[in-house]
This record gives structure tokens, sequence and C-alpha cells, in this order.
């Protein structure tokens, strides 16, 4: 949610920052600006709209200075206007901040900065923070960063801020408060970023800024300190992917490219985990047997895609480790007074690692005295970091906003969990970890066959192209794909695609069924339960009612009434939605570009929702 990146080097600073909100760009995508360290007066210039309309609107008089800072936006506070569009700058247009999050008390702030003279020229946030900045360095006398430390006590809510002042333009200084703030240290030259790949083109090495921080930077130093000013030694790391990841290598769009880099990204995520004596390997969780044998409870928090995830990890939890296992939308969960105790463990599930959402019913969770486990995929991130372990998934950067390969390691990520619980509690045998673990490691095979077949679906998904409507019916564990098949629907081809479990249809959604309404289904594995004549049952009766339907079923499955078939490898049941996602994933793709979208930077989302 916004991308930052400021500079301070040799290089004209203009085209680190550029290249690095282009980088950026799927964090928000509204209006992009920058403000160049020009001595005197600060060079500003920013666009509504996607950051092309900023780099066309930089012509080539643009001043060639050395350091600087750049914002691509998603909009909270003020619509997406050039005025709205950050950096915001003081009365003087010396200093100018770029913001991410939200300033919960600005409207105060406002009044009290209006009521001394400041004139105000948009209707965000952030702009209060130029101003109050302001009389702060004057207070001060010159210093910046010491300005940061107590503006940043003033403020309440998230944020990220960067700011830079021309009367000293080499010094970029920055802060975090629940949002990410990455600097990466070059030679000769120092970056700072929402996310590592704003500078992965020009150094490795980086600093994860902690809470309540306060960054300097020119180009030969990098000063840490607390809020009063105390100086802290970071923990430098070094980046494990090249800039190449953060390319699309040679694929029209990263939702593409992330989908194909599934079989690697799920071979990634398993690699190592069965021991040579049979045990699975989870020495992230930091619990003993004992610790283990207690848990009366696991949680599950989520949002969106990774909520889908959770949904599974209950199917599975429950099914191999017999923990009961409940899962919470986490936007939802911390206000209806969850019950929690030191036997429940909390699981929270995200990418990114920053969704605020999920960060604070983590929070809310951990003060309930639970133990919290993260699953993630972006290390350093807050989430991991407030936790008490983590696991992370190994999908690599996940540039495109839909998520795909991301969910896939998810999945994976809370089968291992289940496993592992299911061999400490003796729920499953060590040969039987053992044999769903060897039917685990095919994946990658397998959804490498469904991606290479996989031109007929693409084909015909265009012959939906027109259609304003797609229903998903699934049962059991295809009733999360169901789910995730329509969110992904939803968000790239701004359709009415909805997610229903098969049994519900006749309790009211199959009112929506029209002549032509496109209806897909994924039909369960084996027919434990008699499921998969039921969903059969369920076909027939959309049909009846005009529906075309696409069936998503197993190799050599016998399904009638279907009007298209497609097949995926036979899996065990538990592990079909790991291979009945990607044919979905390919269906919103495609009918994304057939209705002309932008498949990876679809309206109004971003990748990292750091807003509750
Ligand atoms: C959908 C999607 C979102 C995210 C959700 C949580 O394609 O990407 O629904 O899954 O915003 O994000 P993370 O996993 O970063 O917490």
């Amino acid at each position: 949610m916004c991308g930052i990146v400021g500079y301070s080097g040799p290089q004209s600073a203009a085209l680190p920052l550029i290249q690095g909100l282009r980088r950026l760009e799927y964090r928000g995508y509204d209006s992009a600006g920058i403000a160049l360290g020009t001595p005197g007066t600060l060079f500003i210039e920013k666009k509504a709209g996607k950051l092309s309309n900023l780099e066309n609107a930089l012509d080539a008089s643009l001043p060639t200075v050395h350091s600087g800072i750049g914002h691509t936006r998603w909009a909270t506070h003020g619509g997406p206007t050039d005025r709205n569009a950050h950096p915001h700058v003081d009365n003087d247009g010396k200093l100018a901040v770029i913001h991410n999050g939200i300033i919960e008390n600005y409207s105060e702030l406002r009044a009290t900065l209006q009521a001394r003279g400041h004139k105000f020229s948009s209707e965000t946030d952030t702009e209060s923070v130029a101003h109050l900045l302001s009389d702060l360095r004057k207070e001060h006398k010159g210093d910046l960063a010491g300005a940061m430390c107590d503006a940043v006590k003033l403020l309440r809510g998230s944020f990220t801020l960067v700011a830079i002042h021309a009367d000293n333009p080499d010094v970029v200084v920055g802060v975090r408060r629940n949002s990410p703030l990455v600097v990466g240290l070059g030679k000769g030259e120092n970056f700072m970023a929402s996310d590592v790949a704003a500078f992965i083109d020009y150094t490795k090495r980086a600093i994860e800024l902690g809470q309540d921080e306060v960054v300097t930077m020119t180009p030969t130093s990098v000063v840490i300190t607390n809020l009063k000013g105390a100086v802290i030694v970071p923990k430098e790391y070094e980046i494990s992917w090249d800039a190449t990841a953060a390319q699309k290598g040679g694929f029209n769009h990263f939702m593409l490219k992330e989908i194909f880099e599934q079989p690697k990204a799920v071979a990634d995520t398993l690699i190592g985990r069965l021991s040579d004596n049979k045990q699975i390997v989870l020495d992230e969780l930091h619990m003993s047997i004992e610790e283990i044998r207690a848990l009366k409870k696991i949680t599950v928090i989520a949002c969106g895609t990774a909520y889908h995830a959770g949904m599974l990890a209950k199917y599975a939890i429950e099914k191999w480790a017999k923990i009961p296992v409940e899962v919470e939308i986490a936007s939802e969960y911390r206000y209806r007074d969850p019950i929690v105790d030191p036997q429940t463990l909390v699981i929270a599930i995200s990418q990114s690692g920053e969704t605020m959402d999920t960060l604070m019913a983590l929070r809310h969770a951990k003060s309930a005295g639970a133990r919290v486990f993260a699953i993630c995929n972006t290390h350093s991130s807050t989430i991991p970091r407030e936790s008490d372990a983590v696991l992370y998934t190994h999908a690599g950067p996940e540039i495109a906003v839909a998520s795909t390969k991301a969910f896939l390691t998810q999945i994976i990520a809370v089968y291992l969990i289940g496993l592992h619980l299911a061999q400490i509690n003796g729920a499953l045998k060590d040969v039987q970890v053992e044999e769903l673990y060897n039917e685990l490691l095919e994946l990658p095979g397998k959804i490498e066959q469904i991606l290479q077949t996989a031109e007929p679906l693409r084909a015909l998904t265009r012959t939906f192209a027109h259609n304003n409507i797609v229903l998903f019916l699934g049962r059991n564990i295809g009733y999360p794909v169901a789910l995730e098949g329509a969110l992904k629907l939803k968000e790239l081809a701004y359709i009415h695609a909805e997610g229903f479990a098969g049994g519900e249809l006749k309790h009211g959604p199959i009112a929506l069924i029209d002549s032509g309404t496109p209806v897909i289904a994924i039909l369960p594995v084996g027919d434990e339960h008699g499921l998969n004549e039921k969903m059969l049952s369920n076909i027939q009766e959309v049909k009846a009612r005009g529906a075309r339907v696409i069936v998503i079923t197993e190799e050599g499955a016998n399904i009638e009434g279907a009007e298209h078939i497609i097949r995926i490898p036979v899996v065990p049941a538990l592990l079909q939605p790991i291979l009945a996602t990607v044919p979905l994933q390919l269906f919103a793709y495609e009918m994304a570009l057939a209705r002309g979208n932008d498949v990876d930077q679809p309206r109004n989302l971003a990748k990292s929702v750091t807003v509750e």
C-alpha cells in the first residue's frame, strides 16, 4: 500500500528513484511523484495515474542532482489527483515528505498547523506531517532527524515516512511504525524503500528498520536511532534473490510468470522436510513435544487468498492431527472477544507479512496469551518479526497483485504443519506421513503437467469473456478452491464471481442460474462420504436451469452433463486443491486479458494492504 523510495549517492537520483518506483508500483498505482534534492528549493513532480504518467511528465530539463525521494500511491485520504499525490511539501517548498500508511490524528494536526499559519494544498493526511516537520526542524536548528523523532511522538496510526530538505539535500531521513522500511547499503550510495525490490539492481546488502526507529542516510553513512536519539546497531542481511526475480523473464505479465513458477515454489517450500528417520522436520515451530501435545486448539488468522489457505489448514490439521482448528478473517478476529489461552496456537498466514488486519489480529492474540506462529513469504517483514516463530514459504518475490504461487506454498506450509502435529500426536503413523510427504513431492511435476497442457482451457476461457457472472461450486476441500477461483476472477476480470459450497446451492444461490450462466464445479476426489455423487447432482441441477458447466476433475473420472472437462492429475483427496487451483488461476488470467484489464495491477487494489 504505497511504495516509497529514497536515494543518496553519486547517480543522477531520478534514475534509481524511477527504477525503484517501477519495482514498487505493485504496492499502489493511483499516482506517483518524486522530490529531487535541488539546493535552495526542491524539484517536485507528481502526477495522478500510473507511474508512466509521471515518467512522461519528467522531461529533459530534469535536474541532475544526487538525492531524492519517490512515491507510488494507493489513495486513502483524498482522491487520486495530482495535488494529493506525494511528495507533500511545506510552505517554503524546501521540505518534502512521502508516506505509506494512515495518520489517524491528521485532522487535529491540520487544525493546529492551520492556526499557526500553514497553508494546505491537498486533502491528504500526509501533508500535515510536512508542515509539522517543517516547524520542528526549525526548533531543532536544521536537524531533520531530530525533527522526525519529535514529529513521530505526535503521530497516531501506522506510517513509514521519508523526508528530505533542500538545505541539506544529501541527507534523507526515514522512520517506520507498523509499516515497512528497508535500507539498502551500496558502495558510496544508500537507498531506502518499502521493499528490497526497489534497490536490488544496485545492492544486496540490506537493513530492516525496527518499530519507531529513525534512519538518517547520506551517500556514505547510515545512522539508526530510536525516538530518543540513542544510536541502534543495525542487523545487516544479504538479500537472497537477484534482480531477475523481480523481472518478467519473457512472460507478458508477472502473474503468468508467477503461475508458471509454481512447480519450483512448491518444491522449494517442501525441500528437506522429511528426515532419514521419517520425521517431518519443522524446527521453525519452536515447540516441545509436550507443548504440542498440550495444544487444545489452533486458530488461523489471515485475509483474502491467505484465508483460503487457512480454510485448507482446518481440513488437513483436523483430519491428520485431530486438533480442532478455527479459521478467522483477520479483520474480524479481535472484535469478537475470541477465546485464547496459552494452549492455543495462533497461525497467521501472510504473503507480504505486512497486512495490517492480520498484524492487528496477531497482536491481539499475543496479548491474550496465545503463542503465535507466522507463515510468511517475505523475509523479516513485520508479521514474522512479531510472531514467536515463523515458517517461510519459498515462493520468491510475488509481484502481481493477484496472489498465485504464494497461495500454493501457503497450502504446502499448513500441510507440513498438519503432518508434523499428526506425527507428534501419534494420530498418523510414520509410514502414513512418509506416504503423504512423497505425494507432496510429486506435486511440482503434476502442476507442470497442468501448465503444459493448459492451452485448451485458455482458449475456452476466452469464449466466456462477455459473461458478467461466473459461479464456482465445491464441496469439502473443493469449497475453499471455489472461493479462491471466485476471488481471482473478481479481482482480475471485475465481474460478479462467487464460490459456493455445493450443498448450499439449493438454499438460495441456485436462483442466480440463468440460461448460459457459467458454473465451474470442482469435483471431489474419490467418493468418501458420497461427495462425488452429490456434486454430480449439483451439476445436473444447474445444467437443468441452463448453466454452462465446466468441471475440474481428476484424470479418468467419469462425468455426465459437463460441457467442458478440465482434467488434473490424480492425487490423494486433501492434495487436490493444490492442483485444482491452477486452472482457475489461468481462467482468471485469460478472462482479464480478454476483457482488456490490467492483469498485474487490477483497479482499486494494491499488493500489500498496510491499512485496516
Ligand atoms: C488476492 C490477494 C489478497 C491477499 C490478501 C492478504 O489475490 O492477493 O486477497 O491474499 O490481501 O495478503 P497477505 O497474504 O500479504 O497478508
